[in-house]
């Protein structure tokens, strides 16, 4: 596709006021407005639903204007999107607007707004990316100069927005530690300062996210409501502000986390921020997670568009003991089951220093003698026989000093100089310094020879397993030491771009300790995440529901393990476990051969039943109907097909009371004027449910929703854990 210039300026039809320009950043349905004047500061005007013409125009009247990238040192101090130091140590900037541009390429257009400083050779060009097809803007910056010497940056948002203040309400997601991925919540915003950062290193959703929605008209609402939502596309230390002082604005900064990344910026040298993707919907929450998901299926995810296989991981089954019999029992049982896949996780790897804990063998990604005697194409054949993919666990970024890897190249690693090291899982774990070049080529190297001794693996789950716990980089010495942690995501990405340029059908899943990396930064190289290491499916509906607010279904995975619980030890059904998993990337993660027959039955035909429904989930438009986090005792979502003929509904008690009757749960997202078969799936042995197989219009269904029994000898052997799947499909 080629990129054509069509604007050295852009005047809109409108110009807001005479001298100015009128520059209209606009999706479908969403428009960002700004006024560029020459010499002067550029404004923002307004963002929201698209405008006509007409409305446009009335803009002038109702819109307060205010700076569109507010930069430090002129008038009243307030927090500021960007902040420098020049080469002679003026600490000041006053950016003006100097022009703008647009270029198209296929369905996406970019315009790129110029601000220049009144009196030094410095430049910030505002970037926005939109596409034809997606309601999300992607803005970062691109900041440089032409002085005589280095300058300082000290603080380079991404991006900034004012959001007018009234009955404003933030939603924010995490902190993750403690296999509490995507813990959700809401407050209204007020006064003062609203700070949501991450200091890790690497891996940035390991404390809260940086995925923020404001509702605009109070306490959120589902499918109602003006939303703006918000998410770094980054995969390093971040910081959200949300500033509120005297004004009529708050303000919303989001960026790379500056507090041990200040930037020293050479003359012509080009610093480019991550991306702040940001949607606006007059649907509520839920429109604007629709908005995302759409844009992260076209993208902003690898592969978006491809249906996910169902499989089954080692990890919770075998932990490190991936014995060739093993692994092959694995996949007989995985075959048998009805999966696609098999993947085995940790353990596989090493020789002299062999990967029997957690203490050894990162860095020598080559197969253990004696766990794997004919290597990894040995278990690749067998999967080819069995008619299964087969996936492989590596975590590449990292070594433990009981390593070959280690020994060879101890200076490879992230350490301070001069300070004692201190180290990660298994006490013996470090990171690798990506800053490197010579690491980059190793960290690559992992994933190509992999590839080229064994062509037939599908798939690779990539772990991230400890933080970055020596500040400081013995390579990027000589007064570069903050750029570490900016030039390690530099490197990550030049290697997951060798990784993609080569192995472009590879499937890879993101994963940091389960969901500790998850950003738009990485998935774009990746094809989904493991969403928890906590894979209690009580707990993962509140896992996956939060998760769900910026992440589609067809990136989650979601597996069913044993009972008791790893991480809890609770005792959930195999039903519910079931019907959890079903409503994301649906795997297994358990050893098969523990399984009860009649356990093993259920499954295989509950596989079966996703496989109906799996089209409807990883690519339909999710309709969240009743929030975990709201503690009505109940749980509910569906997905439904673009053309509303199809839909799968979800729903899980979230707590037992005997007595309990539960509100029906209207059906929101289906089609008023069409009528839908319900078939259950995965159905309770001792409770199908009666209207299995009924046909009703969509009109009866999102007024009334559907009737569960709710009496006490349905749910008493479930111990409370009541759950149910329904496919829906039009009847013409
Ligand atoms: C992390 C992952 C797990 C598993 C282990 C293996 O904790 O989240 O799924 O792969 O590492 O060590």
């Amino acid at each position: 596709m080629t990129t054509r210039t069509i604007f050295t300026t852009i005047l809109s039809a409108v110009a807001l006021t005479a001298t100015a320009d009128n520059l209209r950043i606009a999706t479908p349905n969403t428009e960002l407005l700004l006024s560029g004047e020459q010499g002067r500061q550029l404004n923002f005007v307004y963002y929201g639903h698209r405008l006509s013409t007409a409305d446009e125009q009335a803009l002038e009247a109702v819109e307060t204007k205010t700076d569109a990238y507010p930069a430090y040192g002129m008038f009243e101090l307030t927090e500021r999107a960007i902040a420098a130091t020049h080469c002679d140590g003026n600490q000041t900037l006053r950016l003006t607007y100097s022009g703008s541009s647009q270029t198209q390429d296929g369905g996406a257009t970019t315009t790129i707004v110029t601000l220049r400083d009144e009196y030094y050779p410095f430049t910030v060009k505002l970037c926005y990316k939109t596409y034809t097809d997606a309601d999300v803007i992607e803005q970062w910056a691109e900041i440089s100069h032409t002085e005589k010497k280095a300058v300082l940056l000290r603080q380079y948002a991404s991006g900034y927005l004012p959001i007018l203040r009234g009955n404003v309400w933030l939603t924010q997601f995490g902190p993750n530690e403690n296999n509490d991925e995507f813990d959700l919540a809401t407050e209204r915003l007020i006064g003062g300062m609203r700070v949501i950062k991450n200091l890790d290193g690497i891996r940035n959703t390991r404390t809260c996210n940086p995925d923020v929605m404001f509702s605009l008209d109070g306490e959120p609402q589902e499918n109602s409501g003006r939303v703006i939502a918000a998410t770094l596309c980054y995969s390093g230390p971040y910081k959200v502000r949300i500033d509120t002082e005297k004004d009529s604005y708050h303000h919303f900064f989001s960026g790379i986390n500056e507090e041990n990344a200040t930037y020293t910026l050479q003359p012509k040298e080009i610093f480019r921020t991550p991306v702040l993707a940001y949607t606006y919907s007059t649907e509520g929450q839920g429109g604007a997670s629709r908005n995302f998901h759409r844009w992260a299926r076209s993208h902003s995810l690898a592969h978006g568009h491809q249906l996910r296989n169902t499989l089954l991981n080692s990890w919770e089954g075998v932990g490190l003991d991936t014995y060739e019999p093993v692994m092959k029992q694995m996949m007989d049982d995985a075959a048998g089951l009805g999966l696609e896949q098999f993947v085995m996780d940790d353990g596989w790897f090493g020789n002299a220093c062999p990967r029997n804990d957690t203490s050894t063998g990162l860095g020598d990604w080559y197969p253990n003698p004696q766990k794997l005697p004919s290597g990894v194409g040995a278990l690749t054949d067998y999967a080819r026989q069995k008619g299964l993919k087969f996936g492989i666990w590596i975590e590449p970024e990292m070594v433990n000093t009981q390593s070959e890897l280690y020994r060879a190249h101890p200076d490879w690693i992230v350490k301070a100089p001069h300070r004692e090291m201190i180290y990660g899982r298994g006490h013996t774990q470090a990171v690798l310094d990506l800053s490197k070049p010579e690491v980059q080529d190793h960290v690559f190297g992992v994933v190509d020879r992999l590839m080229t001794d064994n062509p037939d693996i599908a798939y690779m789950k990539w772990d991230c397993n400890t933080a970055i716990q020596n500040q400081g980089s013995e390579y990027s010495l000589a007064g570069r030491q903050p750029h570490l942690y900016i030039e390690y995501h530099r490197g990550l990405a030049k290697v997951l771009d060798r990784v993609r340029a080569k192995y472009p059908d590879l499937t890879i899943q993101l994963c940091a300790g389960g969901g500790g990396r998850v950003n738009y930064g990485l998935l774009k190289y990746f094809d989904g995440f493991w969403t928890s290491d906590n894979t209690d499916a009580y707990q993962r509906v509140f896992i996956q529901y939060g998760a769900s607010y910026f992440y589609p279904a067809v990136a989650m995975a979601a597996h069913v393990s044993a009972a008791p619980n790893g991480s809890t030890g609770r005792q959930v059904p195999l039903k519910y476990r079931i019907d959890v998993a079903m409503s994301g990337r649906m795997g297994f993660e358990l050893q098969p051969k523990h399984m009860t027959d009649e356990d093993k039955a259920t499954s295989r035909r509950a596989i079966a039943d996703y496989k109906s429904i799996r089209e409807v989930v990883q690519q339909g438009d999710l309709y969240r109907l009743v929030s975990p986090f709201k503690a009505t005792g109940q749980a509910s979502l569906m997905y439904v097909s673009p053309d509303k003929s199809r839909a799968a509904w979800f729903w899980y008690m979230t707590e037992f009371r005997r007595g309990q009757h539960y509100a029906r749960v209207p059906l929101t997202g289906l089609a008023r004027d069409k009528r839908y078969r319900v078939r259950e799936l995965n159905p309770s042995a001792n409770a199908p449910l009666a209207i299995d197989g009924q046909v009703f219009g969509g009109g009866y269904l999102i007024d009334n929703g559907l009737p569960i029994p709710d009496n006490f000898r349905v749910y008493q052997s479930a111990g409370g854990f009541a759950s149910r799947v329904v496919a829906l499909e039009e009847v013409k």
